[in-house]
């Protein structure tokens, strides 16, 4: 590993995971993007975290509700309501999970025939692994586990709107809810 510095085109990136002011430095001004090596006053080389995928393990529900509240998609999701959240689990036909040894980082929780459609429910990913590239590998394995022919459908909370195109999705101005409070008509 190079040791790198930051400059004016350095972008940097905190984390958090290897102590405080951990930093991701993920462009130089002399070279490639660097994403993959990372540098923290406390510990010089900090290596990138090695992430394990798992489809359909076993997920608790405090477990979930902790990665919905550490990604802040806690948020918009019923997680005081705990009948709802076993819910979500016991039903749930797609969870992928990610982990840095026994913490997990990430969900992504899909309903889906596994041969026409999913609907991408949950993508959270915790605010300290953020942006490493975590999100985009568990639409990739939601992806593959759906099969070939399946499309993925979302709805992106505020926060993520920018992201899903930026990681391939398309916009589609036909999209409808019926909310739980909508009277049906
Ligand atoms: C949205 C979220 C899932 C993205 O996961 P992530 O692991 O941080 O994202 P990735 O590392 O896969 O990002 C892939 C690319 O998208 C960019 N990106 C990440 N988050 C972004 C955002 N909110 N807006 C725009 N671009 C974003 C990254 O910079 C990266 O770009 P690069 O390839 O040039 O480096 C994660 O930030 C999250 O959990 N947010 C809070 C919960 C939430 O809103 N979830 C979505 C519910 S619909």
């Amino acid at each position: 590993m190079r040791r790198l510095a930051a400059g004016p085109d350095t972008a940097v990136d905190t984390i958090g995971r290897c102590g405080i002011a951990t930093k991701i430095l993920r462009r130089t001004a002399a070279g490639p993007a660097v994403s993959g090596v990372a540098f923290d006053a406390a510990t010089p080389w900090c290596p990138m975290p090695t992430i394990e995928y798992l489809v359909n393990a076993p997920l608790t529900p405090a477990a979930f509700v902790d990665i919905l509240e550490r990604s802040t998609l806690g948020e918009r999701r019923p997680i005081d309501d705990a009948a709802a959240i076993e819910a979500m689990l016991a039903h749930a036909d797609l969870t992928v999970t990610a982990w840095d040894g026994d913490r997990l980082v990430g969900v992504a929780r899909t309903l889906t025939d596994f041969a026409f459609v999913g609907y991408l429910s949950e993508l959270a990913v915790d605010v300290a692994y953020q942006r490493l590239g975590i999100g985009r590998a568990l639409v990739e394995r939601t992806r593959a586990a759906m099969g070939p022919r399946s499309k993925l459908v979302l709805l992106a909370a505020p926060a993520a709107e920018a992201y899903y195109p930026r990681i391939g999705f398309r916009p589609r101005s036909s999209a409808w809810i019926l909310e739980r409070r909508d009277p049906l008509r």
